[in-house]
């Protein structure tokens, strides 16, 4: 206990970022400790699994001591441990979760396990101290696009989600083919804004009527295929025009299925979460819609949209005071369902 709260030290590690944080009453943020390995991979022009355990088990116990100084805490402190074990990268949840064990073993803490998904949407308690459940929530990630019915704090429900890559995934394979860089999300959101979205009409993949479901893995070669064919035709690319008709091919798909879902669930809020929840133009559009259906949004600020162990300690708050707990025993599931 820090000041009468309950304080949960949080470890994350399922991707590239090597994060912990200590987090009080699962909402007051004392340090947020991000150790990104973005630069590194970038020379690969994606993550690379391998090379992402390997920093990790660098970096974990330097970034979580890093976490303890800043929130002038030390381990007698800490009611209880958080850490994600799934969905993710199996070498990468591996050297957080050993981590978080080790530090329960030690310390004779309680151990809980987040999944990484319940991790995004709790980044919004944290950015919105008025914010509860119920609400529907949009989790769009390089690793994940999901729409999300939230009923209760630790009761969450997956609605549809995508039959092959996840949106950011489609934003960074767009960006490399447009030569733009890694990771593509951040900048397709900026080019995309000196762009004309209707210059070329990429198609929009809806499926079956009803679905909540996506597709975005055709995306990229329709890009591919319009780059070609202009290129034989000897005109020249207007990268702007096509990173801002591709984003708005994939936000009108993103933007109708989970403002129609929150409509028909008679939800009232929406809380987007996950790393392309820091797109500028997803923003504008779902703020848009929602205006019109009388929909309150909520997003967090990029620092926790993006993964960060933050959003970890709180969702772990919340299991913890519903009384449950994990063993040792605890395994990270790199396709751990929500
Ligand atoms: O949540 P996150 O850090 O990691 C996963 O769990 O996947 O999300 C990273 C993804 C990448 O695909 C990145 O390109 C995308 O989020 N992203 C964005 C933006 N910022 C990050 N996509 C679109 N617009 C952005 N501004
Ligand atoms: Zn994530």
């Amino acid at each position: 206990m820090i000041n009468g709260k309950t304080a949960i030290l949080a470890i994350e590690s399922s991707c590239d970022e090597t994060a912990a944080a200590v987090v009080l009453n699962g909402r007051e943020v004392l340090s947020n400790v991000i150790s990104s390995q973005i630069e590194i991979h970038k020379l690969y022009g994606g993550v690379v699994p391998e090379i992402a355990s390997r920093h990790h088990l660098d970096n974990v116990n330097m970034v979580v001591e890093q976490a303890l100084t800043e929130a002038g805490a030390d381990m007698s402190d800490i009611d209880a441990i958080g850490v994600t074990y799934g969905p993710g990268l199996v070498g990468a949840l591996l050297i957080g979760l050993a981590t978080a064990k080790a530090y329960a073993l030690a310390t004779g803490k309680p151990l809980i396990g987040v999944h990484h998904i319940h991790g995004h949407i709790c980044a919004n308690y944290i950015a919105h101290k008025e914010l509860e459940p119920p609400f529907m929530a949009l989790v769009i990630s390089g690793g994940h696009t999901n729409i999300v019915e939230v009923s209760d704090y630790n009761a969450c429900h997956v609605l549809g989600g995508t039959r092959d890559d996840a949106a950011g995934e489609a934003y960074d394979k767009v960006a490399r083919v447009l030569g733009l860089g890694y990771p593509g999300g951040p900048l397709i959101d900026k080019i995309a804004k000196e762009g004309n979205p209707e210059a070329v009409e990429f198609k929009r993949v809806f499926l079956e009527k009803g679905s909540l479901d996506f597709s975005f893995s055709g995306i990229k070669t329709g890009v591919l295929n319009y780059i070609n064919s202009e290129k034989q035709a000897g005109r020249e690319i207007n990268v702007a025009d096509v990173a801002a008709s591709f984003q708005a091919a994939v936000l009108d798909v993103v933007v109708t299925k989970t403002v129609g879902a929150a409509v028909d669930m008679g939800r009232d809020k929406i809380v987007v979460a996950g790393g392309v929840a820091a797109n500028s133009r997803l923003r504008e559009m779902l703020q848009t819609e929602c205006a019109k259906k009388g929909i309150k949004l909520y997003y967090p600020e990029p620092i926790l949209c993006t993964d960060n162990a933050a959003m970890i300690g709180c969702a772990a708050h919340d299991i913890y005071m519903a009384g449950e707990a994990d063993d040792l025993t605890l395994d990270a599931i790199p396709n751990l369902p929500l």
